[in-house]
């Protein structure tokens, strides 16, 4: 039972792409009962890698538990935007010196973090603009790629526009770079249809990261994964502190891998809210793309600042986008509870029908 808004005036927090109807009670109930001796130990993560591991089919060596897939991405640039090469993919000497190019490549719109991360490593991003209704250009990563490259990431489904890379395309470009780790980046893949997962074995350079946070509904947590071959994992593992993950962290997921069905009943409302949305947005004349993930990315055109400020000022958040010069003119609706993405909707319908 996914709970409802509590108010009609109550704030909703459509703009982060959390869990609109928060976790699972199970969940809830299982941190109430830590008890002050539990709180004081060291987490011991054996029994949860095991059961993430069982719940992507991989083995538990396979899984690297991070502090929100954020960690994982910062601990992949850490591994392969270093001064050395990523060890299991070095391929010439050239590559080690210490004032070599060391490139990361993204496609636009970019999800901040892995800026941030190149940043952090004092790497080159190298920005691939989407081609076009936001579809992955293939043929331009393709092209971006260079003997420096040390680290690509592909978002699918993508944030914030919800576009799904063909697995073919992603095979095409682990291919093309051997030299380079491929981070498969599946935050929002509950809410998709292909994992990657089940095709790593036959990519030697690549690795998937996974969340908590959204379908699990437990961000507030903080804990994703990174799955992929031992080789791959093995550096990442070497910098990713030893307690990451907390004793209330480990305990909710270990109880959210439990009650799987809330999940699933929550990806359930998620498609249905997709619908609606598009639906509406139609009717509105206002232009969307069709999501693989939890949240629709809406084109507001001419009215995009009375309609992003119009549905804050009415208590619903949305994620304003538009100015990444990308998506002009676009935000970013979390698509969740049907109830939560109705009064959004309500409200958009609402602004629309306002005179101008
Ligand atoms: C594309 C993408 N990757 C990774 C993350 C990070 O998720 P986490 O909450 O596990 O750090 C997010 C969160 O919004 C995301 O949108």
């Amino acid at each position: 039972m996914m709970p409802q808004p509590t108010t009609p005036e109550s704030a909703l927090r459509l703009d982060l792409n959390e869990h609109t109807g928060g976790c699972a009670p199970e969940v809830a109930a299982a941190l109430q009962a830590l008890t002050a001796t539990q709180l004081a130990c060291y987490p011991d993560t054996a029994a949860l890698t095991r059961a993430v591991a069982a719940r992507f089919s991989v083995q538990p060596d396979e899984v690297l538990l991070t502090n929100g897939l954020d960690e994982g991405i910062l601990m992949a640039a850490v591994a392969c935007l270093g001064l050395r090469p990523h060890a299991a993919l070095r391929q010439s000497a050239e590559l080690g010196s210490p004032d070599a190019r060391r490139e990361m490549i993204v496609v636009t719109p970019v999800f901040d973090p892995y800026l941030q991360a190149a940043a952090a490593m004092q790497a080159d991003a190298v920005i691939v603009p989407a081609g076009p209704d936001f579809q992955f250009p293939r043929q331009a990563v393709l092209d971006a790629i260079t003997p420096q490259t040390r680290l690509i990431i592909l978002n699918t489904p993508h944030n914030p526009t919800g576009s799904e890379i063909p697995i073919r395309a992603i095979a095409e470009v682990c291919a093309a770079a051997p030299h380079a780790l491929v981070l498969v980046d599946e935050a929002y893949q509950d809410f998709g249809q292909t994992s990657c997962i089940s095709a790593l074995p036959s990519w030697p350079n690549a690795i998937v990261g996974r969340t908590f946070s959204k379908a699990y509904g437990l961000a507030g947590l903080r804990i994703g994964a990174l799955i992929g071959a031992p080789a791959l994992l093995a550096p990442m593992k070497r910098a990713t502190p030893v307690f990451t993950l907390s004793t209330p962290a480990v305990t909710a997921l270990e109880t959210a891998l439990q009650h799987d069905g809330y999940r699933l009943a929550y990806v359930d409302q998620v498609r249905q809210s997709r619908q609606r949305t598009y639906d509406v947005c139609a009717r509105l004349g206002l232009r969307c793309w069709p999501s693989a993930g939890n949240f629709v990315l809406i084109d507001g055109g001419e009215r995009y600042r009375a309609l992003i400020d119009g549905l804050r000022a009415r208590g619903i958040r949305v994620r304003d986008r538009s100015t990444d010069p990308s998506c002009p003119r676009c935000f970013r609706l979390t698509t969740g509870v049907l109830a939560h993405t109705n009064r959004a909707l309500a409200a958009l319908e609402d602004l629309c029908a306002a005179p101008q």
